[in-house]
């Protein structure tokens, strides 16, 4: 089995969650394995080690997981992009819809350098929104995102279309 059936397989579906007629696709099997949660962080690994990023972005929650250790692994920084009141320091934020109402994300307004070359990690991308927030407040800062990562893509909700017709290029493992 190649790796990235290896992550498909082993990727959970929970129907009927948080709501009816959603099919939630769960990470958490993927972090609990050792053996897959080490397959997952190389092919990121892999995939970024000779573009030398100057650091990695995650957005809260499941962003941190993966993009921390990517970071550590690629021996260069990690920054969060965080829900709305959470960051301490001085912040940029921008704010997003949600199926129903408005989400903001905050970035710490010191967490890149203008010119930084930045990778931005998530775990899924669904409507896209929450990735394209945490590109326009990377790049509000002067940084560049060479792309934009994440195990999941639902193609079906937009996301990924809507991403890339926003100039992001993308890596997905699973669609
Ligand atoms: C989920 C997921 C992505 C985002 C994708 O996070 O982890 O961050 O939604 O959706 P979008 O492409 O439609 O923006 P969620 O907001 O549920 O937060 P959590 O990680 O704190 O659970
Ligand atoms: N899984 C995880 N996060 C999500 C999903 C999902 O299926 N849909 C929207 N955010």
């Amino acid at each position: 089995m190649d790796d990235r059936d290896l992550i498909r397989q082993t990727l959970r579906t929970v129907p009927d969650w948080p709501e009816p007629g959603v099919q939630f696709r769960d990470i958490t099997p993927l972090l609990q394995n050792p053996r897959v949660f080490r397959v997952l962080i190389d092919q990121f690994v892999h995939r970024y080690f000779d573009a030398r990023p100057d650091a990695i972005a995650g957005i809260d929650a499941r962003g941190f997981i993966l993009g921390a250790v990517l970071a550590y692994e690629l021996n260069i920084g990690f920054v969060p992009i965080r829900k709305k009141g959470k960051l301490p320091f001085d912040t940029v934020e921008e704010s997003y819809a949600l199926e129903y109402g408005e989400a903001t994300v905050e970035l710490h307004t010191d967490a890149v350098k203008p010119g930084d070359r930045v990778v931005l990690v998530d775990d899924l991308i669904a409507t896209g929104g929450t990735m394209l927030a945490g590109k326009k407040l990377l790049e509000r800062l002067g940084a560049t995102v060479i792309e934009g990562a994440a195990i999941v893509d639902l193609p079906e909700l937009g996301g990924s279309t809507r991403l890339r017709a926003e100039g992001l290029a993308l890596h997905t493992l699973v669609s």
